[in-house]
Formats: C-alpha cells, structure tokens, sequence
C-alpha cells in the first residue's frame, strides 16, 4: 500500500490542486476532448440505429490466434467486441445444468441469507444487490477458464494491445494468469438486481497513483488527442487501494461466456462503447466547477460511478449489447462504463460466467491455487468462502495441463 492511500480524501485535495496547476491550459484540452466526445456519442447513437454499435467477430475468425487489422482498429475505438460461437450450445447446455445443480446441492441460497453484507463492493451502486453468485470453483467455471477455446480469445485480445517499442513486451499476450470470477444468474421479472453505470479497476487511484499519471500521461501533459487506450506501456505500473471486490490484477479486457441467451431487455449488460472516454472523464474532474476535494463522486475502494450531472454529454451512447447466444463471449477494456439493465423483462434466466483477459506478467502472478485448494473466495474478492465444504467442486484432477500452468502449479 502506498503512503498516500492512508489519507485519500488529503491526497485527494493535493493531488486535484498540483494536477490543476501542472497541467498545461486545463480549461482547453478539456474542451479539445468534449469536441471528441461530442462527435464520438454522435457516432455511437447513428452505428446503433444502423444495426449495432458493438463490434462482433466469429471464433472461427481467430483461427490464426489474431485479429484482421480493420476489426481490430473498430474493437480499439469501441473498446468492446462480442465474441461469437466459442462454445458448441451442447456444452454450455451442460455446464448451465451442472452449475444449477451444484448451486442446489450445496444450499447456497439458504447459506447466503446468512452472510448477507459481506460482499459492500456494490453497497454503492444506485440499484439492489444483484443476482451474483460467490462461486469461483464449480467444474463448469473451471473448465470454461482453462478451455483452449477462451485461451485462443483471450491471447487475440491481448494482442490488440500496444507493446512498449524499446523495452520488454508488458505482457504475455499468449499466456493466461488465471482469475477466478463469479457467476450471474438473473431471473426473469428480476427488478432488484441492476447496476448503474461505473467502471471497475480503480476509482481515485486513476488521478492519484503515479502508475495511473503515466497511463493518462498524454491526457494530462501530452497531447490530450493522442492518447491510446490499447498502449500497454505503463498499465502494468498502476497501484489500487486494497479493498475487498476491486480487481488488483490487470485485465486486458473484462468479459463473460454466455449460458443462456440474453438480449436488450432482459438485465443484461449496457456499455459505452467509446475506448477513450476516461481521458476525458480524468479532466472532467478537473474542471473549475467540480469541488477541490470531489472527484466527480470517485470514492476510495468502489467501483467509478459515471454520473450524468457530470458526465451527461456521454450518457446518450450507453447501449445494450446486442442478443447473444449461449456460447458466445462478450468483452469490454478495463476503463469502459457498463451497466446492468436495471429490470429483467424477458422469459428466461440469463446466465454468465464472468471470465476475463488477465495476461501473465508482473502485475498478474498467479496466486489464486491456495484458494483453489480450500474452496476459498479468490483473495480479490469479499472472503465469503460459500465453497470450502461444497460437494462437487472442482478438485486439481478437473485442472488440464494448461489449467496448471495459468494456475502457476507447473511453469510455462
Ligand atoms: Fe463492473
């Protein structure tokens, strides 16, 4: 932990103040930015009516393990793609039957009523706790991250990334560190579940850690137009405040596998898909009209909330990801605003494993196999720890070769 995470609200104060005076004519390259933002939501809202804003590719499309550069250039720029096909439906048939009876088996909402209030990462968020489970262990999970098939996405992702020119890649791009996630499991007619619009991976930390400064060098004492979302170089340096359910590893992008199909409409998942919206979010902050100690509502230990007091002009290009089917995967760059559909209108559930990129590289050692071994929450999340007596969990016979090596029980 980093001396100034013990005051943030003092670090906040002095950071804002040194930022306002550092950076070079605050006033003009936030406007440079608006003028960007203004003409990318307008090209958000007129690629929605005309059939979709967020990119998609087919599986079969990443048989040679990249991705053509034109689809490339529009996943940089939506910062999003869906991913289609991953999974035969057959399997996710059964990997969805067997969660469903392990969540059953083991009594896991009976045992959740007791342990209420230990998961406080969405305490925060305007809408109700939502429909997530606390499993990281079930063999459906444990299979679908160590599966050839999300190791072949996540590698094309990764490279979608810009390794630094003179030094070592930042990354692995081919290589997986595995991060246990959870599930969502959402039902229809659910209308206590939903999540406003944030994004995870760090909230004051984006203004106040040095690593960040670097990240957003060029939107802060650059040339505020020539910022990269997809440059590596410095992404692997930043530093979070610890805090139960705030992802410390560095994910490429964040994503889920569909089990069941899902669409606008049935609480799934809205994004804005605009890559560089957080430059612009960064100066929001620093604009004369927000409080010398406000961040535009940041809060240590929670997830970036996107206000629309503050962040309105952005609010018309939050759209929901386009129908999937079980199988396929969706994807979103760690700095992207999504939100989830605060009512579930549709007919059936609809189900996630939420699987992300985290490459190897110093930042995402492996460090999950003890928790693996006991059944423990993963060490980033709330320690709930629901799986340590459940029957049926994944054990290291389920691990394949590869599991091992992204689990770091056998090198690379
Ligand atoms: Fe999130």
């Amino acid at each position: 932990m980093q001396p100034w995470m013990s005051d943030v609200p003092a670090t906040v104060v002095r950071v804002k103040a040194e930022l306002r005076k550092g950076i070079p004519d605050v006033e003009a390259r936030f406007r440079t930015l608006t003028t960007q933002l203004e003409r990318e939501v307008a090209a958000v809202v007129q690629e929605e009516r005309r059939g979709g804003a967020i990119p998609e590719i087919h599986y079969g499309e990443l048989a040679g393990g990249h991705i053509a550069g034109p689809v490339g250039d529009r996943i940089r720029r939506r910062g999003c793609v869906v991913v289609r096909g991953v999974f035969p439906a057959s399997r996710i048939a059964s990997w969805n039957d067997q969660i469903g009876e392990y969540i059953e088996r083991n009594r896991y909402l009976e045992r959740q009523k007791s342990k209420v209030g230990l998961d406080r990462y969405f305490a925060t968020l305007a809408a109700a706790s939502p429909q997530i489970y606390s499993l990281y262990w079930s063999k459906p999970q444990v299979s679908a991250r160590q599966s050839d098939e999300l190791a072949r996405v996540r590698a094309a992702l990764n490279r979608l990334w810009r390794q630094p020119s003179t030094e070592k890649p930042a990354f692995d791009a081919a290589r997986e560190c595995s991060y246990a996630d959870r599930l969502r499991r959402r039902q229809p007619g659910d209308k206590t579940l939903g999540l406003s619009p944030h994004a995870d991976g760090g909230s004051v930390e984006r203004w106040c850690d040095p690593g960040y400064q670097r990240v957003y060098g060029e939107v802060l004492f650059g040339d505020p137009t020539h910022y990269d979302p997809f440059d590596a170089t410095h992404r692997i340096s930043t530093e979070e405040i610890p805090s139960p359910a705030v992802c410390s590893v560095f994910r490429t992008f964040q994503g889920w596998t569909a089990l069941s199909q899902q669409g606008p409409g049935d609480g799934t998942l809205q994004l804005i898909p605009i890559a560089n919206l957080m430059g612009w979010m960064l100066l929001r902050a620093l604009q004369p009209d927000v409080a010398p100690d406000d961040l535009c509502g940041a809060k240590a230990g929670k997830a970036l909330p996107f206000d629309e007091r503050w962040h309105g002009v952005a609010k018309e290009a939050l759209v929901s990801i386009p129908r999937v089917q079980p199988g396929d995967t969706v994807w979103w760059h760690n700095d992207l605003i999504h939100a989830v559909e605060s009512e579930h209108r549709g007919r059936s559930s609809s189900n996630v494993i939420y699987i992300g990129a985290a490459p190897l590289c110093p930042k995402n050692l492996p460090r999950q196999a003890e928790a693996f071994r006991q059944g423990k929450s993963c060490p980033d999340f709330a320690s709930e720890d629901y799986e340590v007596d459940f029957e049926g969990r994944a054990t290291s016979e389920d691990l394949t070769p590869l599991g091992r090596r992204q689990m770091g029980l056998e090198p690379w």
